[in-house]
């Protein structure tokens, strides 16, 4: 009797050589999926919002870009931690795992200091509005407390850093979108389908 498994495997498997994106039971779940693109969709827009919104200096008035801003900020932070707490419930290895031990390492650094800056950054950003006494709110639905004391000076400080942490950010992940296309249209190993809906988990 045909076997329906066989039916449907991959070419690469029908010639033994499995590729990563075939191999069962080590993929992300839909959750962590959705959240990967929910984050990625969110910082898109906060790429647009950042170039496009006024700059805040003494006497700016929050209008509908800065306000989005604030609120786009608090979303990705949200989803974020939402993200880091279901990964910690849900491990899942490396795709590199059985390639060299550089691009490994270079890998889990690159993902660790995603994480840690799409925390850190909204953090500091919250603290400045607040040094610049500016409601922050979730898009007009809800409003913070402010994290420091108005005009501080850890405030202003944390401003500075949060606008060096978010082009830095910007950049990093510029070169992880590079590092899935080079392994996918490079190496062909199925490290992007893992994340890809319908990609197996
Ligand atoms: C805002 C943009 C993005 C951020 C912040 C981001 C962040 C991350 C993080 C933190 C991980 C590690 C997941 C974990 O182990 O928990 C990851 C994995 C991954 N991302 Fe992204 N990502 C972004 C956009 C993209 C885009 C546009 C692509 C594809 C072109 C992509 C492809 C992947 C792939 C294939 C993996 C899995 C890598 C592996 O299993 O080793 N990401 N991403
Ligand atoms: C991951 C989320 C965020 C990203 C990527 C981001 C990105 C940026 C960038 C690139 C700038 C500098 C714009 C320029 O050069 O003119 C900036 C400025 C600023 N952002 Fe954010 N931001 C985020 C979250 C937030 C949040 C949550 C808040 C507040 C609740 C916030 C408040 C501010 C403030 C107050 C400034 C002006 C800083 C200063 O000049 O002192 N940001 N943000």
């Amino acid at each position: 009797m045909r076997n329906p498994r066989s039916a449907g495997a991959a070419p690469a498997l029908r010639h033994g050589a499995r590729t990563l994106a075939d191999a069962p039971g080590r993929g992300y779940d839909g959750v962590a999926k959705t959240l990967h693109w929910l984050v990625f969709a969110l910082m898109l827009a906060q790429f647009v919002v950042a170039i496009a919104m006024p700059p805040m200096r003494r006497g700016t008035v929050p209008g509908t870009l800065i306000n989005l801003h604030f609120s786009l900020g608090i979303v990705i932070l949200l989803a974020v931690a939402l993200r880091w707490l279901w990964r910690i419930g849900h491990p899942v290895p490396l795709a590199t795992s059985e390639l060299p031990e550089w691009e490994q390492k270079t890998a889990r650094a690159m993902h660790a200091l995603l994480y840690a800056l799409l925390v850190v950054s909204p953090i500091l950003g919250w603290a400045a509005a607040s040094a610049r006494e500016f409601a922050v709110t979730l898009f007009g639905l809800a409003t913070l407390p402010p994290l420091v004391a108005a005009r501080s000076r850890i405030g202003f400080l944390a401003g500075d850093v949060h606008k060096v942490l978010s082009w830095t950010l910007f950049a990093l992940i510029g070169l992880h979108i590079l590092a899935a296309l080079y392994h996918h249209f490079g190496r062909r190993d199925g490290v992007l389908q893992r994340m890809l809906p319908g990609g197996r988990t």
